[in-house]
């Protein structure tokens, strides 16, 4: 596989990729200027939701939502029981939310969700049992590397088997991997990696398959999605680690490519992200893309462009990846631009609010929208 990655490398930009995408293929998807295409064509057939066509086709679409807007926006519950046919917590299962102290579990606001996703006839999954992110301000004062494990491990099957039987998939790892931190196999600085050495990866999977033997167990990360030095050393890293898991029998069955994509378009290489994903599905694993939005910050303050451009970088996107047959899900990070955390995360200079995701601050449709039901449509069958 290592050699037919470097072939491919020095291919890139030459060849053609897949059927479907090569749909697309007559663009020029590494071209700045596509990113004002405002001849593009986003019109759609047909009233059906993105659940429905993405369905149509064996995959899954869905979103990320926090228990307090699905609990308090009776209408947009509406229509995110519509839209999605999974659904993820945003922040309800992280060590922050439901560890308020060492000994005791705050279930609550998750298990609304879970329940919510039943009632709705959609699928759940799980994010994220280890992740540096979002941890509870006891964790340093409490866990060392003499009760590390132990911790671990009991949150995993606690939390896991909680859910055990209802869960598609687990996001077990979340973002473990930043070659630019310096460490052996390019892994990030962690506190989990500072307490149990690189080894807390596998640890983390196999607490997990003990748990629930049936949900997809997935390594999620970000920032592998453009044309550029680090995306690519990450690609790699990625790579590397998923080989290595898979050859000491981590039970590690999907990768999660998170997908937060720069709307003022770094390079896009669409055979590269292609290959890439090829050569993660050989590694027999699934993929997933897992938290979908296009950052608007740095685009233009007219809504129609900025809109336009959103819109054209989900469709470019959607493209290449659907093209991989390993491709069985797609998530936003949530569904209407009324509650995207980049409001708070990534908002724009001139105050104007973000518009990543697919349905406006109304819940009307917007062209991102177009864009995901025209690549669903077709997209080829799973
Ligand atoms: C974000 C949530 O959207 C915010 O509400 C929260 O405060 C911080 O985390 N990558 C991830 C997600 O894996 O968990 C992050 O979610 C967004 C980036």
């Amino acid at each position: 596989m290592m050699e037919r990655r470097a072939v491919l490398k020095g291919l890139a930009g030459l060849v053609g990729f897949g059927a479907f995408a090569s749909f697309f293929g007559c663009r020029h998807l590494g071209d700045s200027e596509m990113a004002d295409d405002s001849g593009r064509d986003f019109s759609i057939n047909g009233r059906a939701t993105l659940r429905e066509r993405a369905a149509a086709k064996g995959i899954v679409y869905g979103a990320a939502c926090h228990q307090r807007t699905l609990f308090s926006d009776t209408e947009f519950a509406a229509v995110f029981a519509k839209e999605c046919g999974i659904l993820v917590p945003e922040g309800e299962l992280k060590w922050g939310t439901l560890r308020p102290d060492p000994n005791s579990y705050n279930f609550a606001p998750a298990d609304w969700l879970v329940e919510f996703a039943f009632k709705n006839k959609m699928l759940f999954r799980g994010h994220t049992l280890v992740w540096h992110g979002s941890m509870p301000k006891w964790f340093p004062d409490i866990v060392t590397s003499r009760n590390a494990e132990k911790f671990l491990c009991e949150h995993i099957a606690t939390v896991v088997g909680r859910y055990a039987g209802r869960t598609h998939s687990w996001d077990v790892v979340n973002e473990a991997i930043l070659p630019s931190d310096g460490q052996p196999g390019g892994l990030r600085k962690t506190p989990w990696l500072n307490l149990l050495g690189p080894g807390y990866i596998d640890i983390a999977f196999r607490a997990a398959k003990e748990a629930d033997p049936k949900a997809l167990l997935v390594y999620n990360d970000n920032g592998l999605d453009f044309d550029t030095p680090d995306n690519e050393a990450k690609r790699m890293a990625v790579l590397r680690t998923l080989e290595q898991l898979k050859s000491a029998g981590t039970p590690v069955h999907a990768f999660g490519i998170q997908a937060h994509l720069e709307g003022d378009r770094k390079p896009f290489n669409a055979v590269r992200l292609r290959n890439f994903l090829k050569d993660v599905a050989s590694l027999d694993l699934k993929i997933l893309i897992t938290e979908m939005d296009v950052i608007d910050q740095k685009l233009p303050a007219d809504r129609a462009v900025r809109d336009r451009v959103v819109a054209g970088l989900y469709e470019d996107y959607l493209a290449a990846v659907l093209d991989e047959p390993a491709v069985i899900a797609v998530l936003t990070w949530g569904l209407s631009d009324k509650y995207s955390w980049l409001a708070k995360y990534r908002s724009r200079d001139d105050k104007a609010p973000v518009r990543p995701l697919p349905l406006d601050e109304k819940f009307q449709r917007k062209l991102s929208w177009n864009a995901m039901a025209r690549i669903f449509d077709m997209a080829p069958r799973r």
